[in-house]
């Protein structure tokens, strides 16, 4: 559907008093994306133009938009927060096509679906403003209830409604279709509300409805239309968006072994016949492919995993590829661009930082890989240290295929393993090793024979000494 005849008009320049926080809400991420860009995105792909209202924290708000938006939408300020119908009524100059939607910004939850159907209904009921309600008799919401006598409808804040809640069961979702003409003759009449001294575009109805003017609803489902003031009911959309996720990938195929606490991000993938275990979180852009298992509290930011992966308990992956076959952990941190090619085994307390680990290679214990490209079929003893910084600069370590680093080595970077070369156990390597030899790089044994009995003489010789002091 194309909808030539409307523009939007989204409200965030909001100050988010209910956050707390100082910063805007609507820059907040709900599964990885900001709550602002639930809609400006939906409006997008409805290819209706957009103005934002920006205010509070404009600069935070319009970044995050910038970097999505690359036309499409365009910004007014709204320099001093005097409420809702003062937001709209800044955008005035920008008012050109017919219908004006106006949405509030804090509504992520929101679907293109919602925002067609309002439009269907605006037009068969040749309606002046057609408003979303939705059924919703939670008295800690502050939401303005939808109040009809007679002929007559208006919408009463939260603040101010002292009826019965069950006889008006309904509650103004925040989003308007308002024909141009009216709009433009009636909002400059918006008075300041009397409590809290602001502008409010809810009186905007009883003014049509006074007029005699055509008013249509559409009742929506009250999940979809959430508004978020609050830490609250952040994470109760959060919570709705994350189990249409999880949802969404179990009909996919893929198995959750406790889906009630993991976390996973709006653009991530995973593939059918993958197993996510208890308390993981798969974040960002994160894609898993098939018949992977995700085993216990691990964590994955930004990162490609490709098919038969193992990621073993507890391990932290940032914006790093694993490839086929690959098992990573328990307790691995894997980051900063690695690549972990086919059959790789990474195992406890391993760190690899802006590293490529060939196939099948391994460094199962204990060890720090950082600026290191290794080949294939290396192993890593125990205990492998590679000194990438010298307190000034980073420098890069090599290992290549078939090389072997006994436990404990500390490879001075920058340092080069030739194909196939051994390093003994407890080296300290600083220089090259060439291929198919053995460095030792640490003091030499001596064995003194029969020293042990003097050494108990000696010690026990201090010992009496001692008490005879005492
Ligand atoms: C508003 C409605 C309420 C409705 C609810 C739905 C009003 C007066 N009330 O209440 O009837 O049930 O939404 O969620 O409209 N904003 C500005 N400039 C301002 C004030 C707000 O741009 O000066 C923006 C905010 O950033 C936000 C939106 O407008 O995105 C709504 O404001 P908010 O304060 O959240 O309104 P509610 O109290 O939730
Ligand atoms: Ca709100």
């Amino acid at each position: 559907m194309i909808f030539q005849d409307v523009q939007a008009i989204v409200l965030a320049a909001g100050k988010a008093t209910r956050f707390k926080t100082n910063t805007s809400k609507l820059v907040e991420k709900l599964c990885g994306q900001e709550m602002i860009l639930f809609i400006t995105k939906a409006l997008e792909d409805l290819q209706i133009h957009t103005i934002i209202i920006v205010g509070h924290q404009k600069e935070a708000v319009m970044e995050v938009l910038k970097k999505h938006h690359s036309s499409n939408i365009d910004f007014v300020t709204q320099e001093k927060q005097e409420g809702t119908g003062h937001a709209v009524l800044c955008s005035k100059s920008t008012w050109h096509k017919d219908l004006i939607l106006i949405m509030n910004g804090d509504m992520p939850l929101v679907t293109e679906t919602i925002i067609e159907q309002l439009y269907n209904k605006h037009k068969e009921t040749n309606a002046t403003i057609t408003l979303a309600i939705a059924h919703d008799t939670d008295p800690s919401g502050a939401y303005g209830r939808i109040v009809q006598n007679g002929n007559k409808l208006a919408i009463i804040e939260a603040k101010e409604f002292t009826a019965d809640i069950e006889d008006h069961p309904f509650i103004n979702a925040g989003i308007y279709l308002i024909n141009r003409q009216f709009l433009e003759s009636v909002i400059d009449l918006l008075a300041r509300n009397k409590i809290s001294n602001e502008f409010y575009i809810t009186d905007l109805i009883k003014m049509a409805s006074d007029k005699g003017e055509p008013i249509s609803t559409l009742t929506v489902p009250f999940d979809r239309i959430r508004g978020i003031n609050t830490f609250r009911e952040f994470w109760a959309a959060e919570q709705i968006l994350r189990s249409e996720i999880i949802n969404h990938l179990m009909i996919e195929g893929v198995r959750f072994q406790l889906p009630q606490t993991n976390h996973i991000d709006l653009y991530v993938s995973v593939g059918a016949g993958t197993q996510i275990d208890a308390g993981v979180q798969l974040l960002g852009t994160t894609q898993i492919g098939n018949y992977c298992k995700i085993q216990s509290f691990s964590y994955l930011y930004n990162c490609q995993v490709e098919s038969n992966v193992i990621i073993r308990p507890h391990s932290v992956l940032d914006t790093s590829h694993i490839k086929s076959n690959a098992s990573i952990g328990p307790f691995a941190h894997i980051r900063n661009n690695t690549l972990i090619d086919e059959y790789v085994t990474l195992g406890n307390f391993v760190e690899v930082k802006q590293s490529t680990i060939g196939k099948r290679s391994k460094a199962k214990h204990l060890s720090y890989i950082g600026d290191t490209t290794i080949g294939e079929d290396v192993n890593i003893g125990a205990g492998t240290v590679t000194c990438n910084y010298d307190g000034i600069n980073k420098h890069n370590t090599t290992i290549k295929d078939n090389a072997f680093i006994g436990s404990n080595n500390t490879l001075i970077a920058p340092v080069t393993i030739e194909k196939g070369a051994y390093t003994a156990a407890g080296s300290v390597i600083t220089e090259n090793v060439p291929a198919e030899s053995l460095a030792i790089a640490r003091t030499k044994q001596i064995n003194k024979e029969g020293y042990a009995k003097k050494l108990r003489s000696r010690i026990q010789k201090a010992k009496n000494s001692e008490n005879k002091i005492e």
